[in-house]
Formats: C-alpha cells, structure tokens, sequence
C-alpha cells in the first residue's frame, strides 16, 4: 500500500522518532560531503496553491540532492479545483510522477488528492496542518538540546496550521507543550483532544493556556508564527489588535529558562509577532529551524518514495 505524509496524528510515536533518525543520519551525511542517490531516476510533482520560499526550495534541492528530480507547478497552472478537478489531477499526475507534494489552502482538496492518487503525497502545508514544518521543528529541538523527551516548548500566538502538527509532533516525542493563544484563535478541540490522548502513552503534557507572561517561564524554547495565516488576510487588521500580548520581544524571552530558544516557522513579520531583536539574536534557532526542513523532507522522501521505504 502507498504511504502518504498528510498528518503526524498518522503516524506512531515510533514511526515519528524513526523518521527522525533517518533525518539526522541524512544531515550527517550531506554534511560530510557523501553522495545520496537514494531516489535515483525518482521524480516528484509540487502543487502549489500558495507562495512559499522555504518548502518549495527544500523539497525542490532535496530531490536534487538524492538523485532525483522535481517539478515546480505554479497556483496559476493548474488552479486546483477550478480548471480540473482534485480527482482529475490526482489521476493524470501518478501517470507521470512518482510522488505529489501538495500545498493547499483546504485541507479536504489534500485528503482527496491522496484518496484518488495512485502515488504518495505529501502534505507540503494545508489550512490544518503542516507536519514537514513540524518534523523540522523536532529536528532542530533534538539538534539544541540533545533530547525532546520532557523539554519544554511554549507557543506563542493563533491556534493554527503550524500549532495543530506541533501539538502532533510534541505528543509522539513526549515533549510538553504549552500553547498561550487568545480567546477565539484556539486550535480545533480535537487536535488538543487527539495530542491529549497521545501523550497519556507517550508521556508528554499537552496544555492550552490564554496569558503569555505566565507560561513562557520554564521554556527552554519559544515558538511563534504569523498571527495572519495565507487565505486570511481579510482579517488581519483584527488580528493586530488581538495579538500583541503575544509577541516574542525581549521582554518576553527574559521570563523564559535562560538561554531558552526562540523558534519561528518563517516567514517573519517582523515587528509583530516577534522583534528585530530577538529574531537576530543569539538565542535564535529560526535559520536553523530553515535549514532543517530540507533534511526532515529528504527523510520523508526516502521513507515514502524510497524502494526500501
Ligand atoms: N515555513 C514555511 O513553510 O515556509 P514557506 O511558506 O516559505 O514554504
Ligand atoms: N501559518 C502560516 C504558516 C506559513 C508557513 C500560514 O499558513 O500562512
């Protein structure tokens, strides 16, 4: 049977730290300049419904890297849904590709994609979740720290996509996550209902709060992202009224464990939900944090894509 990437909740606490080793040994071995033709001949379709620096590069470099090739297909080509349906591109992609990596703005359009595809996807961001961030977020927690188990990780801000695969990601690696986010930005109750359950076997604390002061004290790192998401920008004017309690600054970061990391998905809206200050400062992990979602996504390819699996 084909293996999609669509959601951490799909996966086992020990299928995560798998995937996480693979990464790390992937890393290591870039790092000591050895060739990895692990997808040799392999080819991979990215559909993009939204702009993207980070996933589109990292995916597209990834696939290079192991041998393989990708092809960029820009919102304007093949506009999803409107000039073909998801079933009809689906369909004509498996006869041509090896893999679909998909960013989308409904998570449904990803689902359907997987159900009529005959190749695996891979869910390159939706409006509910991004697990490739997340399995990189992991990556550079375990890189700093040196473990995951226990850690502790405070979330600053809207109860989005990125938060629903953290609390995902933290519940498989028994990590403790607060997430500090303000009356009516919530995550869905069952993502937090789902991340609960996971962590009563895995160990991990799974907590949703409102005061941001109160919560960053004992993190050893802090996470934040746009309080505007892609597809919502309507209601971003509302959204810088609410928000501002939330932002990483100084201030903020004193109150955490010192040394404490200050982690971002990117992009950066500087300002708002996290300064100047510390975005370039020295307890930043944001580019670290970049750069790890090629070696996260080359594991993901390996293990989806790869003939050993
Ligand atoms: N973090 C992230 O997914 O970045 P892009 O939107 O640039 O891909
Ligand atoms: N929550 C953000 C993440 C961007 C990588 C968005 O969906 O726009």
């Amino acid at each position: 049977m084909k293996k999609d990437f669509i959601s951490l909740a799909d996966f086992s606490p020990q299928e995560q730290s798998d995937l996480l080793d693979l990464a790390v040994a992937l890393k290591a071995e870039q790092r000591a300049g050895k060739a990895q033709p692990r997808l040799a001949g392999k080819t991979l379709a990215m559909v993009f419904q939204k702009p993207s620096l980070r996933t589109r590069v990292s995916f597209e470099i990834s696939m290079h890297q192991l041998g393989g090739k990708a092809l960029y297909i820009a919102p304007e080509e093949i506009q999803l849904g409107k000039r073909e349906s998801v079933p009809d591109v689906a369909r004509v992609l498996s006869r041509y590709v090896d893999g679909i990596m998909a960013r989308v703005f409904s998570h449904q359009d990803l689902l359907t994609m997987a159900q009529w595809a005959s190749i695996p996807v891979i869910n390159g961001l939706s409006d509910y979740n991004h697990p490739c961030q997340a399995m990189a977020d992991l990556l550079t927690i375990r890189e700093h720290l040196g473990t995951l188990r226990g850690v502790r990780l405070v979330y600053l801000g809207d109860g989005n996509n990125v938060l629903h695969s953290l609390m995902a990601a933290a519940a498989n690696a028994g990590m403790q996550l607060v997430a500090a986010v303000p009356d009516g930005y919530k995550p869905l109750p069952e993502v937090v209902a789902w991340a609960q359950t996971r962590a009563q076997q895995t160990g991990a604390q799974i907590e949703l709060v409102e005061d941001a002061r109160s919560a960053v004290r004992g993190a050893d790192m802090l996470y934040t992202d746009t309080w505007t998401s892609m597809g919502q920008e309507a209601e971003a004017a509302v959204r810088r009224q609410v928000f501002p309690p939330y932002q990483i600054n100084a201030q903020l970061l004193a109150l955490a464990k010192p040394g404490a990391g200050v982690m971002h998905c990117l992009p950066a809206h500087r300002g708002e939900e996290i300064t100047d200050e510390v975005a370039d400062g020295a307890q930043s992990w944001l580019f670290d944090q970049a750069e790890n979602r090629m070696h996260a996504e080359k594991a993901v390819l390996v293990r989806i894509l790869g003939d050993s699996g």
